[in-house]
């Protein structure tokens, strides 16, 4: 049992660490140590602010969001051209000279569901932000039937995680599309995939009971004896360990049901991980699906991301939710 005194100096230094990774521009880099990382992602990002204005540390997440209103809003006349966002733009506002896929709409989805949490959370008027929440509206309602890539930047299919997405940002605003979204995830042809959940919690997209299936099959065949979650069967990522801000949306999902024990369980799981800078990982190499793949990461990039504000993101929501 790990005592409360140590969640709730996790807690801190999670705050601590997400405001030591936000730039002044008001982006938060991904992984701060871990250069492949230096970016800001719209995925992780809101997330991060959600977190952020949970524990009430309101002018960070607005800043989050005044830095990504921009993005936008300086492309609005190329995305009428057809010009596509990005999932991740460097922490200046501007596009990134990698490899990785540009095309994920997941994120833009989740930004609009967390600035409405945080508008309702704190009685805050969202109107800064409304130009740029159309211009998005917009984008999403175009491209939603658009393969795009998932949260793991993989490969590109319809996939529910996004769908779920894209529909719980158009439902915090009441668009009349966001139910032909809904009525277009399909659970049962989906590839086995942690972030599944997010099609019940947070965005509500599938009732509790419709995804009991799903959860089992998640707890059943990707969750590790340690209690963490991986992404899916076929993961080599750094070996592909327990990936810890999936563990806390399983924790989330847990509170959800009511399931309270194991919800703790799992916030226990992550202050684990901390290491002695109160760090947390994006993965633990505790149980790798494959661990022969681990050193040729380590040799490409370095030792995996550490700290990940979205893991540190994720410990501070599931932390709320449990009233800590
Ligand atoms: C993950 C993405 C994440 C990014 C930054 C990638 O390895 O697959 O989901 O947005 O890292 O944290």
């Amino acid at each position: 049992m790990v005592n409360q005194k140590t969640i709730l100096y996790l807690k801190k230094q999670s705050i601590k660490i997400i405001h030591d990774g936000q730039a002044s521009s008001g982006a938060y880099i991904a992984g701060p140590t871990f250069t492949m990382y230096r970016f800001s992602w719209f995925r992780d990002g809101s997330f991060i602010a959600d977190a952020m204005s949970r524990v009430g540390e309101i002018k960070s997440a607005e800043a989050f969001f005044d830095w990504a209103a921009k993005v936008v809003l300086s492309r609005r006349d190329r995305l009428k051209k057809g010009e596509i966002l990005h999932a991740r733009y460097t922490i200046e506002g501007n596009e990134s000279n990698d490899e990785w896929p540009n095309f994920q709409l997941d994120g833009f989805g989740t930004f609009l569901w967390a600035i409405h949490c945080h508008g309702a959370r704190h009685k805050r008027l969202l109107d800064r932000w409304n130009e740029a929440m159309n211009v998005i509206v917009e984008y999403l309602v175009a491209h939603w039937r658009e393969p795009s890539h998932d949260w793991w930047e993989e490969y590109a299919a319809i996939h529910p995680s996004t769908l779920a997405s894209i529909y719980g940002g158009l439902k915090s605003l009441n668009h009349p599309a966001a139910h032909k979204v809904q009525a277009a995830i399909n659970l049962k042809n989906a590839k086995l995939d942690a972030s599944l959940i997010v099609c019940a919690t947070p965005f509500e997209a599938v009732s509790l009971k419709d995804f009991a299936p799903t959860l089992l099959d998640i707890e059943q065949r990707l969750v590790t004896p340690g209690g963490g979650v991986h992404r899916h069967q076929t993961d080599i990522y750094y070996g592909g360990g327990e990936w810890l801000l999936l563990t806390c949306f399983l924790g989330w999902h847990y509170v959800k049901l009511n399931r309270l024990k194991e919800a703790r369980a799992k916030l226990e799981r992550i202050v684990e991980h901390m290491d002695k800078n109160g760090w947390l990982p994006e993965q633990s190499s505790e149980y790798m699906l494959a661990p022969e793949y681990y050193e040729g990461w380590v040799k490409k990039w370095g030792p995996s991301a550490r700290p990940l504000l979205w893991s540190h993101a994720m410990f501070l929501t599931l932390a709320t939710e449990l009233g800590i």
